[in-house]
């Protein structure tokens, strides 16, 4: 399927649920509120999603959140998912607290690859952020996770200036044996205090200048699935990569879809057009109904986001 730029849409991230067991400050407005489970799609209709995306040539898929792993049985729906035909990738982003538990479950149901949100590995500099205190947990997850064979792990970090930027060195460490990718985010400005965002702000440019000064990077293309990041190794070290949201603009090569919780197609991250498709779902619509509906929007997708304040939270599109 092809939007009218030419772009290939091939992906699908899916939001199985706007809930979070860390309320992180970048991310969450505080305090905030949860949708109702009615209003969240069961596991059946997301799953008729998928089969009606494969048809149009939709064969990568990402469960994000909130937080995926604390909807009950998400190993059995990655099973079903995994057995459709024609499903290429199948991946998760998790913040890693419940991964000890799950990470078997989550493999031997067919799970691809995993995406770990990781700022901090200061314990009160987490529970400050996350507003909990979970760390450990975390690195009991990621341990779990790199023992039952997901790697390399690619480990996510938004980049603060008050809170992580004394810590890259450790990050870096982390890739040594190349079992973990660990990959720098610009944040994004994603709600109302902008002047936490400003000051947090650290964009990638201004990080690869400060590595350089101490490491040796050279880029690498091509390894890793196509996506916003730039990857480099390090001298030494492993691979990195960095996603500049917010400094760069990718939009040339956007290959996704969003799935939102609440059950709408979203285009694009940044741009609050969507197809209710839980309203088809439950009106029993019929498969060439809802194709021809998503056909229609991808037409719409935008040719570039445009990066106004407050126009999406992360927990409830999809992290
Ligand atoms: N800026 C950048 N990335 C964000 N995420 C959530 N909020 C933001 C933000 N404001 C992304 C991060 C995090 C994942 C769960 O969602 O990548 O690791």
């Amino acid at each position: 399927m092809k939007d009218q730029f030419s772009r290939k849409i091939n992906y699908l991230r899916i939001s199985v649920t706007d809930r979070c067991n860390l309320s992180c400050q970048y991310c969450k407005l505080y305090p905030f509120s949860f949708r109702d489970s009615s209003s969240i799609l069961s596991y059946e209709e997301i799953l008729r999603v998928v089969k009606i995306s494969l048809t149009l040539g939709i064969n990568k898929f990402r469960l994000t959140g909130g937080e995926p792993l604390i909807r009950k049985d998400l190993a059995k729906f990655v099973r079903k998912v995994n057995s459709l035909k024609g499903i290429e990738d199948l991946s998760l982003t998790t913040n890693g607290i419940l991964l000890k538990k799950y990470a078997k479950s989550l493999k031997e149901a067919g799970l691809k690859r995993i995406n770990l949100s990781l700022d901090t590995l200061k314990e009160d500099k987490f529970k400050l952020l996350c507003r909990k205190d979970a760390l450990k947990d975390v690195l009991s997850g990621i341990k779990e996770a790199l023992k039952i064979g997901f790697v390399p792990l690619k480990i996510n970090l938004v980049v603060l200036r008050d809170f992580n930027l004394d810590e890259i060195d450790d990050f870096i460490n982390f890739t040594k044996d190349f079992r973990v990718i660990v990959r720098f985010i610009e944040l994004m400005p994603f709600n109302e205090e902008l002047n936490w965002f400003k000051r947090q702000f650290v964009s990638v440019k201004e990080l690869k200048e400060k590595l350089r000064r101490k490491y040796i990077l050279t880029e690498v293309k091509d390894i890793y699935t196509a996506g916003p990041a730039k990857y480099y190794k390090i001298k030494d070290f492993g691979i990195i990569g960095f996603i500049a949201g917010v400094n760069e603009c990718f939009c040339q090569d956007c290959n996704r879809l969003r799935l939102t919780s609440y059950g709408s197609l979203r285009p694009c991250l940044w741009n609050k057009n969507e197809l209710n498709l839980k309203e088809m779902l439950r009106a029993y619509a019929g498969d060439q109904e809802i194709i021809q509906k998503i056909k229609d929007l991808v037409i719409c997708k935008p040719k570039e986001r445009k990066l106004t304040q407050s126009q999406v939270s992360m927990w409830e599109v999809g992290g």
